[in-house]
């Protein structure tokens, strides 16, 4: 299984996408100076019908991007982050980074999964995840979890994966590739991006073990409960409904447990009796 993976989305696609992030970010159009700043972006994943716009528009892509023996066993994250970074970091002057080299799994994501970036806007200008290669083989940072600070990665275990960053540069790495934000002195274009992960297996299991329902339902800041996977299938989903009946669907056909999970989770969420 590729730990790394680059490629570039179709040109079409890039447009659509564009296109989409146009008519839902204040009418933008991102297409003007890359310098500019923008001091408060709203939060997408509150617009559930841009979130599976962006999910059928980008899921061809994904399928064709996970190891083949996944793509009919696969949980993707719903809904996907959209992140925008300014072209300087004032937070960080004098620090080049904006958060600390991690894995995600210490923070508490699923060690079998992959994590995946596109980049919409960016450049050689612009910030971008700086990547390495996966420190999996080393026990002491697999069996870590816990704060990021409280690691320490020896340099000589870290291999850097360079690659182009350009519009439509869409990547996906192993969970336990170390990564983090990087601003160079230089950086001064802004950079729109989207990211997600795709657990492999089913929503409701881990490890070939049932999930608890406090992980499932339950959120922590940076840690959403696991409901925020779905079951990866090929369908475009016209509505929300339509997504959740077929999960309802899907996870009624493997157990009244899973049934009664994601029937949780969906009140919550999405405030819709059931
Ligand atoms: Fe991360």
């Amino acid at each position: 299984m590729k730990e790394f993976i680059s490629k570039k989305i179709k040109k079409k696609t890039l447009l659509e996408l564009k296109k989409l992030l146009r008519n839902h970010v204040y009418n933008d159009n991102f297409a003007g100076s890359r310098s500019r700043r923008v001091d408060k972006f709203p939060d997408l994943r509150k617009n559930i019908s841009f979130c599976l716009n962006l999910e059928n528009l980008l899921k061809e892509d994904i399928y064709l991007m996970l190891p083949k023996k996944y793509q009919r066993n696969a949980s993707l994250q719903f809904p996907m982050n959209i992140r925008f970074f300014n072209p300087t970091n004032e937070l960080l002057k004098h620090n080049y980074s904006t958060d600390n080299i991690h894995t995600d799994v210490w923070s508490g994501a699923p060690l079998r999964s992959k994590q995946f970036i596109l980049y919409v806007y960016a450049d050689r200008n612009s910030s971008y995840c700086r990547m390495f290669r996966s420190v999996e083989r080393k026990r002491k940072y697999s069996n870590f979890r816990g704060k990021y600070q409280n690691i320490k990665i020896n340099k000589k275990d870290l291999n850097e994966i360079k690659y182009k960053i350009e519009d439509g540069r869409f990547i996906s790495f192993d969970s336990m590739c170390p990564h983090y934000t990087y601003y160079s002195k230089k950086t001064k274009h802004f950079r729109l991006s989207i990211d997600f992960r795709v657990k492999f297996g089913n929503p409701y299991e881990i490890n070939n073990k049932r999930i608890t329902r406090k992980k499932f339902v339950e959120s922590k800041i940076g840690q959403p409960g696991w409901g925020y996977y779905w079951k990866l299938s090929n369908k475009k989903f016209k509505n929300i409904y339509n997504k959740i009946l077929y999960e309802l669907e899907f996870s009624k056909s493997l157990s009244k447990f899973a049934f009664n999970l994601r029937k949780e989770y969906i009140s919550n969420k999405f405030k819709i009796k059931i």
